[in-house]
């Protein structure tokens, strides 16, 4: 049976090379979805770009044993509730991540990679909360 870590680890791979292409369309799919947060960002998003890309890989390589990266996410959860990021932004983050996969990957998509990834980012997403509980404790 294949597992969601090898789901998500072998749909990053094929892609891996496409970084810049990836963050561009991405971000552009998140403005268009949620135009409210655009003034939250830098007008330069080169960095941020490459440092979501490397931390999505990083998601990727460690999939099978998330919770070993749970001190990392929860301290960026409480970064981000510091960039003014509320609760309610992370769904349509993830579901536009999980949607930027699904073109990237073309013909390889199906359910399974979409479940996986979305399972994926859903943990992460609950590792970065705790750390917006932290923040408001
Ligand atoms: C799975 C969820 C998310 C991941 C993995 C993620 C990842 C990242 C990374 C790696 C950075 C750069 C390093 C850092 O500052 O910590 C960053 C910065 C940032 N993220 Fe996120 N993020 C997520 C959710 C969100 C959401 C929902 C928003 C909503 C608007 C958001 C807005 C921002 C902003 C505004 C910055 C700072 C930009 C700057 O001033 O440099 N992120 N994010």
């Amino acid at each position: 049976m294949t597992t969601d870590a090898q789901f998500v680890r072998s749909s990053f791979d094929a892609i891996a090379s496409q970084g810049d292409q990836f963050t561009d369309r991405f971000f552009q799919h998140f403005f268009e979805a949620a135009p409210q947060v655009h003034s939250l960002f830098p007008s330069d998003m080169t960095q941020l770009k490459n440092s979501l890309w490397s931390t999505i890989g990083l998601v990727a390589k460690n999939a099978d044993n998330l919770s070993a990266l749970s001190g990392q996410f929860a301290d960026m959860g409480t970064n981000h509730a510091g960039y003014g990021v509320k609760p309610e932004y992370y769904a349509v983050f993830c579901e536009t991540l999980v949607a930027t996969f699904a073109e990237f990957s073309g013909t390889e998509w199906n359910n399974e990679f979409e479940g996986a990834w979305t399972r994926v980012f859903d943990s992460v997403t609950q590792m970065m909360f705790r750390g917006i509980a932290k923040k408001a404790a």
